[in-house]
């Protein structure tokens, strides 16, 4: 029955709304779009974990990053940015992944704890990283992915969580360390007080009581930089390390290293071969990793594009939706009681170095505002799955791909990622309501590399939204580059009393925040009015991501 009232309200709607309208078009009449929140229909809840976050040693992302040093004049937390730690602090992160990545698989836990002046120094997993940069752009020299100090490693990581607020999660090494050295690196985090040899070496470092950790990846992209492994080979692995582990009290949750993409050959042939040992193999995962990037558009520079670049980009990222339905169909061949979710531990766009980037600050570059619609895009995606999704990670935390943050000496800047985070923040927790979006597409082109062009369109506006007691929230992005969509919502079956609004959007669609400009693009608050009845009008700005806060009586 509901399904079916869901495809009358889509047909009945799109058919007065199913006009494709060229990017530039001035297109603004009463109500040509409507939202319908389906608030009788809960989809589950939006788990605190899908505003997780990823930290990996890469190029500027803990040294100078999140690490400056006990002694630096850089204000810090035993050597950890505090400018960084009370500005995340505030949007209650999820999850935080570490120590990769591709760089976790050639990474011996052990070389990272006890005196700093005596740990060693490794070559780090990207130091041969060359970067196709064109040619004004700096090279990649020096700087921290070529030689890792292991200044920073399991303690100082576990004390940032701390200091933020978010559980820890840690990947394990499947590539170049066995089984045994995963097995001491749990009991070095997990073992109570006074108990082993490794607890009391934590204790020795400073940590007498456990970390506790709980999320375990056991391994990282294990069909490429984590081992190149086929499928079935990764399976038995995967089983090894999972096997007869001590659990010191801690409810261990193991995430398996997943797909790239849209490779469900990868999920369906792991899990085929995980269960030739018997069913009983798919309690031992939590959750199944599922990595996509997007990629960048045009010149690959983060605030290089035009305006079909702008929709290209924004588009492929929206391939997340069809990745997730993909994979879970596949996953459900095998589980059929549904208790593994997926856990999307990166995700993002992916551009080139900003030439103004510190050199060796592999892949640093300041997000613009299309990067901003993208992760308003891939959070409404996890809420419209919150019964799929147990955890989504961008890559990643500062000074790398889509990150939050771009920290430098004793600067540290909030990027129009992280304003997203803030917005969508009263969704965590919260419970995901099934709702549509119905709303005239936008056109745009697409050229290959011979400049031939093809015709494309993107939808005009979509989103989710959540329930907590008597307060829904919505969040929408528009992409539509020039034009404001006028929009009815209806909460079917409750009435509005009041809303307000919180927006993130400019006219310049390459707006970012800037070592030099921090604020250049933050969100603004919006007093909405209600009309009689609880009717809601709202102009979605154009190239806008919007938070609306309905109560309802
Ligand atoms: O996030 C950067 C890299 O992208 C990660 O190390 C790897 O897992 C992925 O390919």
């Amino acid at each position: 029955m509901k399904l079916e009232r869901r495809e009358f309200l889509k047909t009945s709607l799109l058919a007065g709304a199913a006009a494709v309208i060229a990017p530039k078009a001035a297109f603004s009449q009463a109500a040509e779009s409507k939202i319908e929140i389906l608030i009788n229909e809960p989809i589950g809840t939006i788990n605190p974990d899908i505003y997780g976050h990823f930290v990996e040693h890469l190029g500027g992302v803990v040294y100078d990053g999140l690490w400056v040093g006990e002694n630096s004049k850089i204000r810090n937390y035993n050597g950890i940015r505090a400018d960084l730690v009370d500005s995340l602090k505030k949007i209650k992160p999820g999850v935080i992944r570490y120590p990769g990545g591709c760089f976790a698989d050639q990474y011996d836990w052990r070389d990272g704890i006890g005196a700093r002046e005596k740990r060693p120094t490794r070559v780090n997993f990207w130091a041969d990283t060359t970067y196709k940069a064109p040619e004004n752009y700096k090279k990649l020299e020096g700087g921290p992915q070529k030689y890792e100090s292991n200044y920073f490693g399991t303690d100082e990581f576990a004390r940032f969580c701390k200091l933020v607020g978010a559980p820890v999660y840690l990947a394990a090494n499947v590539r170049t360390r066995d089984a045994r050295v995963f097995q001491e690196w749990l009991d070095y985090c997990n073992a109570p007080a006074g108990t082993t040899t490794w607890a009391k070496e934590r204790e020795k470092n400073g940590f007498r009581e456990p970390h506790k950790v709980e999320y375990w990846g056991i391994g990282n992209e294990s069909w490429g930089c984590g081992g190149d492994f086929l499928p079935e080979e990764y399976a038995v692995e995967f089983r090894k390390f999972t096997a007869w582990n001590p659990t010191y009290g801690v409810k261990l949750k193991f995430i398996g290293a997943g797909p790239n993409g849209g490779d469900v050959n990868w999920t369906r042939r792991f899990f085929q071969k995980l269960t030739e040992k018997g069913s009983g193999q798919l309690n031992k995962l939590y959750g199944w990793a599922l990595h996509y990037y997007s990629g960048s558009t045009g010149k690959q520079i983060a605030n290089d594009f035009d305006v079909n670049d702008w929709y290209d980009l924004i588009q492929r990222s929206d391939r997340m939706e069809s990745l997730i339905e993909d994979h879970w169909q596949v996953m459900g061949e095998f589980d059929r009681e549904r208790k593994i979710k997926l856990s999307v531990d990166e995700w993002g766009a992916w551009h080139w170095q900003d030439p103004d980037m510190p050199d060796g600050f592999l892949y640093a570059y300041a997000s613009t505002l299309r990067d901003a619609l993208i992760t308003g895009l891939n959070l409404d995606t996890f809420q419209r799955h919150a019964d799929k999704v147990n955890m989504a990670n961008p890559a990643q935390l500062v000074n790398t791909i889509h990150s939050l943050y771009i920290a430098h000496e004793d600067k540290t800047v909030e990027t129009p990622n992280y304003h997203v985070f803030e917005m969508y923040m009263p969704h965590s927790g919260a419970t995901a309501l099934r709702t549509e979006f119905i709303s005239p597409k936008v056109a745009f082109s697409r050229f290959d590399a011979q400049k031939k062009e093809t015709k494309a369109s993107i939808w005009g506006l979509n989103g989710s939204a959540s329930i907590n007691g008597k307060t829904v929230t919505l969040t929408a992005v528009n992409p539509d580059h020039a034009n404001a969509r006028e929009t009815e919502i209806n909460l079917n079956g409750a009435k509005i009393v009041s809303a307000s609004a919180r927006v993130l959007s400019s006219t310049n669609l390459k707006a970012r925040n800037t070592f030099a400009q921090p604020n250049a693009l933050v969100p603004r608050n919006e007093s909405v009015t209600v009309g009689a009845g609880g009717k809601l009008v709202y102009k979605f700005a154009p190239a806008s991501v919007t938070r609306l806060t309905l109560q309802i009586a």
